[in-house]
């Protein structure tokens, strides 16, 4: 079993206090800062920017792990990157041309994940994996935090472990949305490697936050 990652998303924590909650989550022992770009048209929901980004960027000393769910994304890589992204996630459907977009992310100096969408089938990474470093698995559809994990994503985690093994890369399996101490003993049980957690992170408050991520990295079914 992989050793399992927790990737806290922001998008949860009290944007008034951006710096303060970047840095406590960091305190907390994540591994990851996870950045929900949204930009109300890819997805039905705006949230942050570059200069956010960069804002936080003195805040941490983890990687800064940016989702971009953002259509188009290839004039804004440069951009993120600049801004401090040490990992930039895009979605294949937000372009025509997923393989520039791995391309240029890899030009720009960060390692490239590539998200995949609830019914955004596994042969979307074909013909790309080599460009891969990291693959997200979405188990929600994007736009929100605190939706529902769905649960048929479990099968395509699994299916998706056994292809990241077989091709002998070191690519990253990360699981975002719904995940809780439930739904993560589940994701890591199908072989997940980094879950996503925004709700399951920043509930209860600072004084939880450890709490929580070590509840999350140790969640194993029973
Ligand atoms: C959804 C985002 C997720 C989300 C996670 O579009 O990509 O990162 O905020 O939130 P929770 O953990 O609350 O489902
Ligand atoms: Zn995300």
């Amino acid at each position: 079993m992989p050793e399992v990652k927790i990737a806290p998303s922001i998008l949860s924590a009290d944007f008034a206090r951006l710096g303060e909650e970047v840095a406590a989550i960091c305190d907390a022992g994540c591994d990851y800062v996870h950045v929900d770009v949204m930009d109300g048209h890819f997805v039905p929901n705006i949230t942050i920017g570059p200069d956010v980004l960069k804002a936080i960027k003195p805040y941490t000393s983890r990687p800064l792990d940016v989702h971009l769910m953002i259509a188009p994304v290839d004039p804004y890589i440069n951009a993120f990157a600049g801004a401090g992204a040490d990992i930039i996630t895009f979605h294949p459907e937000s372009g025509p041309h997923p393989h520039r977009t791995a391309q240029a992310i890899r030009a720009a100096g960060c390692r490239v994940g590539v998200s995949l969408n609830p019914a955004t089938p596994l042969a979307t990474l074909d013909h790309m994996l080599d460009l891969v470093d990291l693959v997200l698995v979405m188990s929600v559809n994007p736009g929100f935090g605190g939706q529902s994990f769905i649960s048929s994503q479990l099968e395509k985690i699994s299916e998706l472990r056994q292809l990241i093994d077989a091709s002998g890369r070191d690519i990253e399996l990360e699981v975002d949305g719904g995940v809780n101490r439930e739904t993560a003993a589940q994701v890591i049980a199908a072989g997940a490697n980094v879950l996503v957690a925004g709700t399951g992170t920043f509930k209860g408050g600072p004084s939880l936050y450890a709490e929580n991520i070590a509840a999350l990295r140790e969640a194993r079914q029973t």
